[in-house]
């Protein structure tokens, strides 16, 4: 008998945000009435095929992290918190390697991996990279690049102006077949590991085909406290449900 594939949800809450100058992380700043990453976790409840979101938070954060969802969300058996990692791929693996222990997975079981600090990511994308799932064993999000890219391996001459329509820039949530991903990492050594800055990378030196999801402009990565101000704006702009 045919077995309808599991999705579960990954939000990556575990990173220090030091580029953001705040004594906490960006990911637990207020971002109008709730704080970030809980307009992340919203946004990946209101997709009923998401069977589990796993919540990776570091240390004493993870005490702030279970508070604020308790208070925001309340009590809510998709949603389990576990520790995270030194790096955004550390925190990705404890946080999979967590779900995995609680679940039987099967082959065709999928995982969407979230950053906790895309707070405007929409149904539609998260919707779309579920389905897209059905075709491959990895899936990333992008959006067209409107500036042209240079290159310039020394940061003062230019050694490469790659073509504009040929380059997208990389969001979240990543879909990934859960075995795939966990057989990609297995085959990696620890020094090539902490080299992979985001997870599709891994599957692209792996060789897996990686299909690519249109994502939104407005569905960035808050890094900085001038992002934190323009996710103000956008909120009013889209509103909580775009
Ligand atoms: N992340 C994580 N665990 C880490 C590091 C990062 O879960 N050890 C998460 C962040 O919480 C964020 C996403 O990965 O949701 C992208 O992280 P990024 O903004 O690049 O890194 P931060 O460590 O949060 O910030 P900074 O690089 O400015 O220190």
């Amino acid at each position: 008998m045919h077995r309808e594939k599991s999705v579960y949800a990954v939000v990556l809450a575990g990173g220090s945000g030091t580029r953001m100058n705040s004594p906490t992380p960006k990911q637990f700043l207020m971002l109008g009435d709730k704080p970030v990453f809980i307009h992340s976790i919203n946004k990946l409840l209101s997709e009923k095929r998401i069977k589990q979101i796993w919540i990776g938070a570091n240390g004493d954060w993870l005490s702030l992290a279970e508070s604020q969802i308790n208070e925001y969300i309340g009590s809510n058996e998709r949603i389990c918190l576990c520790e995270g990692g030194d790096d955004r791929e550390a925190t990705m693996l404890n946080t999979l390697n967590a779900l995995t222990s609680e679940n039987t997975i099967g082959d065709d079981d999928v995982v969407l991996i979230h950053d906790a600090v895309r707070p405007f990511v929409t149904s539609r994308i998260i919707s779309d990279v579920i389905n897209e799932m059905d075709f491959c064993d990895a899936c990333n999000v992008v959006v067209p690049v409107n500036d042209t890219i240079v290159k310039s391996a020394d940061g003062k001459i230019i050694d490469g102006m790659p073509s504009r329509k040929e380059l997208f820039a990389g969001q979240s949530p990543q879909g990934f077949k859960i075995k795939r991903l966990l057989g990609a990492f297995d085959s990696i050594s620890e020094k090539e590991r902490k080299q992979l800055t985001e997870t599709t990378k891994v599957c692209f030196l792996k060789g897996i085909d990686i299909h690519i999801v249109n994502g939104e402009f407005f569905n960035f990565k808050i890094t900085t406290p001038y992002d934190l101000q323009v996710a103000e704006s956008v909120l009013a702009f889209v509103g909580q449900d775009a």
